[in-house]
């Protein structure tokens, strides 16, 4: 259920999508916050955030979610970018074996520069392209479980998993 009246917010919740460029950071938040998706999505450049409010618990969470570039280059990484953060979803591309290979290194940024509680989501992203597939869920599980992380595959093009992703995050933050 989405709520409108700012009046009645209790909590707002900081969460950041990372990962590798192109695995699909910007169409999952678009899918979560207004049900949408791109097929002609561009790069973001810098740092955007976009905003749903909903219920938990009878609780009315206002979920801000930052989205920043994947590619080195638009990024200046700070810790600005990280402060406050509750939450993290860390997406890779189950069709890209690199996006998965790197999320080690997102961790490990994480580890640095956002706060030690904070709580994160591994996301395989792109599931509706099982015939692509390069990352088996196994090695992705086994990883998630590792590092103390809860795992979902997704699909931002269909919606699948989208809501059940970010509401695991939001809850397990509240
Ligand atoms: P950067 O802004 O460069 O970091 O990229 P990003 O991670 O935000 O990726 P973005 O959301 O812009 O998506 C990249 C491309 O993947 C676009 O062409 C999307 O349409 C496509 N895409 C995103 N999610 C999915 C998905 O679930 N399935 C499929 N098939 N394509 C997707």
């Amino acid at each position: 259920m989405n709520i409108n009246d700012d009046e009645t917010i209790d909590y707002v919740y900081k969460v950041v999508v990372i990962g590798d460029s192109a695995v699909g950071k910007t169409q999952m938040l678009s899918r979560f916050t207004k049900n949408e998706f791109f097929f002609d999505s561009k790069s973001t450049i810098g740092v955007e955030f976009q905003t749903r409010t909903l219920n938990i618990q009878s609780k009315v969470i206002k979920a801000q979610i930052w989205d920043t570039a994947g590619q080195e280059r638009y990024r200046a990484v700070t810790s600005a970018y990280y402060r406050g953060a509750l939450g993290a979803m860390l997406v890779y591309d189950i069709s890209k074996r690199e996006s998965f290979d790197h999320v080690a290194r997102w961790v490990e940024e994480l580890r640095v520069h956002a706060d030690k509680t904070i709580v994160i989501a591994l996301i395989g992203n792109k599931a509706d392209l099982e015939e692509k597939r390069a990352v088996p869920s196994e090695d992705a599980m086994e990883f998630a479980e590792n590092q103390g992380l809860y795992f979902f595959e997704t699909s931002a093009l269909t919606g699948d998993n989208v809501e059940a992703a970010f509401f695991k995050l939001l809850e397990e933050i509240y």
